[in-house]
C-alpha cells in the first residue's frame, strides 16, 4: 500500500507547508477572476490568437488562478495534496472526483499494481530501435503498444490464424536474395485473415476508452517511461516490484535501486505537482482526440506528443541546458542582457495563465534547495538557477508578469536525483497521464466533437493554370 514514510520525511513536508502559506499570505488580496461559474452556451467571450481566453467546456476537476498563483484539484490546494497525501491518492482523486477512503484506496492500489506489469507491451517495444529514440516518441510508442493488452487484439479467441504466414527471418530471405524491384521482394502488407469471422468485441473486455485503460495508463506510463531511460542507457527493462509505491516504483525501474524515502517522497511530491493543469496544450490536444471518439491510448499519445514541445513539457529539459550554457552565476547578467537583445524566449519562465508566481515552482524551488544542501555537487547548478531567477525579475520579469514556472526548477530537482535531462520531460507525462485520462472522462459524459474555426485570409477566384503553363 502506498503511504507517506511520514517521520522520515517530515522536513520535507514542513518545507511544503511553509511554501503554501507564503504563497496565500502573498497572494490573498489579490481579486478572484471570474472563472468558477457554471455557462449557458452559446458563451460570449474574448478569444485572443492561440485560443487564450476560449472556453472550450465546464470542468470540475481542475482550477488554475493565474492572478493569484493559486492550483486546485477537485477542491484541494495543490500545497496540501503535496503536503499530506500520495500520487496514487491525487490520481484516484482526479479519476473519481474524492480522495479515497482507505478501503477505496487499496482496491485501486491493487488496480495499478496489476496494470504496472506489462509483459506484452514490453514484448512488443523491446523490438524497436528504442536506444536511438527521443525519450518521449518511445514513450508515445509504448504508449500506443499498451492498446494491446486490453482492447481484443491480444486475445487468444480474436487470436488471428497464423498458418501459411511466414516468420521475419524467413520474409527477409527474398529481400536479400533476390534483385530489387522483383515482386517477392516487396512486403506483402495483406491483411491476415482471421481464423473465424469476427462478430464484434465480446462485450466482457474493456473499452479502449473506459475507466480501466485510465488506471491501465495511469500505471503503465511509468512503467513504460522506466524502461524507455534504461533501454537508451543499453540496460534491459526492470520488473515492477508490487510492494513499492507509484514513485518508489518508478524510481526503481528506471534507476535498478530501491530509493531512499526521500528520494521517492520527492518524487512523489513532482509527480503530485505535475498531475493536472486546466486546458493546457497536451491537455487540450488529448481531449480533441477524444472527442472523436478515438481511443484513451491514441488521445494519452496525442498528449505525450504535445508536452513534448520546448514551450510546454519540453523545456524542463531545455531549462538545464541553458543552465548549463549559463555555466555560473557570475555569468547571469550579461547572458540575460544579450538574450533579452535577441529577443529570446527564457526556458522556465513565462506562463499563459500564470501572470503571478507558478505555485508549483514554489514548491520545486525549495526541495532543490533542500536536495543541495544534502549533496552539493549541484550547488553551482542551483545558484546559476536562483541568479537567473533574480535577474529575470528584476529586468523583464516583473514588468511584464514572467515568473519561473514549474519547468524552472523540476529539471534541477531531477538533476539532483541523478535523473538525465533526456528522461525529465517523460517524468512529466508520467504524471500528467492522470490529468489527461481525468478530463477526457469527464469530456466524453457530454461529448461534442471540438471543431472551432480559421478565418480565412487567402484569395478567392484564382485562375486553374494547367501544370505546363505555369511558371
Ligand atoms: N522569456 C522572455 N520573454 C517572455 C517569456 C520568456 N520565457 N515568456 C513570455 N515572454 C514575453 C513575450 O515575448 C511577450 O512579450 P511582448 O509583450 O513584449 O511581446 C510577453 O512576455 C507576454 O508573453 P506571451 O507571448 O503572451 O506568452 P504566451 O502565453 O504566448 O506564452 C509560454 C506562454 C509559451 C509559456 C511562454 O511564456 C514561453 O515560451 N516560455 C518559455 C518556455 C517555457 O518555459 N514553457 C513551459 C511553460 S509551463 C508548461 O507548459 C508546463
Amino acid at each position: 500500500m502506498p503511504h507517506r514514510k511520514d517521520e522520515k520525511t517530515r522536513d520535507i513536508t514542513e518545507l511544503i507547508v511553509k511554501a503554501g502559506e507564503k504563497a496565500r499570505r502573498e497572494t490573498r488580496a489579490i481579486p478572484e477572476p471570474e472563472l468558477t461559474r457554471p455557462i449557458e452556451w452559446p458563451v460570449s467571450c474574448t478569444v485572443g490568437p492561440g485560443l487564450e481566453g476560449a472556453i472550450a467546456c465546464e470542468t470540475k476537476i481542475g482550477y488554475v488562478n493565474g492572478s493569484k498563483g493559486w492550483l486546485i484539484y477537485r477542491g484541494y490546494d495543490i500545497f496540501e495534496l503535496c503536503a499530506y497525501s500520495t500520487f496514487e491518492e491525487v490520481s484516484y482523486l482526479l479519476l473519481h472526483g474524492n480522495l479515497p477512503t482507505k478501503k477505496q484506496l487499496a482496491e485501486y492500489n491493487k488496480k495499478l499494481v496489476d496494470s504496472r506489469n506489462l509483459n506484452n507491451t514490453m514484448r512488443l517495444f523491446m523490438n524497436y530501435p528504442v536506444e536511438g529514440m527521443n525519450a518521449m516518441s518511445a514513450l508515445r510508442l509504448g504508449t500506443n503498444l499498451m492498446r494491446h493488452e486490453l482492447t481484443y487484439i491480444d486475445r487468444e479467441e480474436y487470436k488471428p490464424n497464423l498458418d501459411g504466414v511466414i516468420g521475419s527471418d524467413e520474409d527477409s530471405i527474398p529481400m536479400e536474395t533476390k534483385p530489387m524491384g522483383e515482386k517477392d521482394a516487396i512486403y506483402g502488407f495483406k491483411r491476415i485473415k482471421m481464423n473465424r469471422p469476427f462478430k464484434g468485441v465480446n462485450p466482457e473486455l474493456h473499452p479502449a476508452a473506459g475507466a480501466e485503460s485510465c488506471n491501465h495508463l495511469v500505471s503503465g506510463v511509468a512503467t513504460i517511461a522506466a524502461a524507455v531511460a534504461r533501454l537508451k542507457l543499453g540496460q534491459l527493462p526492470i520488473e515492477p516490484d508490487p510492494e513499492l509505491s507509484h514513485a518508489a516504483n518508478f524510481l526503481y525501474m528506471m534507476t535498478g535501486c530501491r530509493p531512499s524515502p526521500v528520494e521517492e517522497r520527492i518524487m512523489d511530491v513532482a509527480l503530485i505537482l505535475h498531475a493536472d493543469h486546466g486546458m493546457n496544450a497536451s491537455t487540450f490536444a488529448s481531449m480533441v482526440v477524444a472527442s472523436t471518439l478515438s481511443d484513451m491510448y491514441f488521445s494519452v499519445g496525442a498528449g505525450i506528443a504535445a508536452l513534448n514541445g520546448p514551450l510546454h513539457g519540453g523545456a524542463n529539459e531545455q531549462v538545464l541546458y541553458m543552465l548549463e550554457e549559463i555555466g555560473n552565476p557570475g555569468n547571469v547578467k550579461k547572458w540575460v542582457k544579450k538574450s533579452v537583445k535577441e529577443k529570446k524566449k527564457i526556458m522556465g519562465f513565462g506562463h499563459r495563465v500564470y501572470k503571478s508566481y507558478d505555485p508549483r515552482a514554489r514548491v520545486l524551488a525549495p526541495l532543490a534547495e533542500y536536495l543541495v544542501k544534502k549533496d552539493s555537487s549541484n550547488h553551482n547548478l542551483l545558484e546559476t538557477a536562483t541568479t537567473l531567477e533574480k535577474e529575470i525579475l528584476d529586468t523583464i520579469g516583473t514588468k511584464k508578469k514572467i515568473f519561473p514556472n514549474v519547468d524552472f526548477y523540476s529539471g534541477i530537482v531531477y538533476a539532483c536525483m541523478g535523473i538525465l535531462p533526456e528522461n525529465f520531460t517523460t517524468i512529466f507525462a508520467v504524471s500528467r497521464v492522470a490529468g489527461w485520462t481525468s478530463r477526457i472522462l469527464e469530456y466524453l459524459e457530454n461529448n461534442r466533437i471540438f471543431r472551432p474555426r480559421a478565418m480565412y485570409t487567402g484569395s478567392f477566384e484564382k485562375e486553374f493554370k494547367p501544370l505546363e503553363k505555369r511558371r
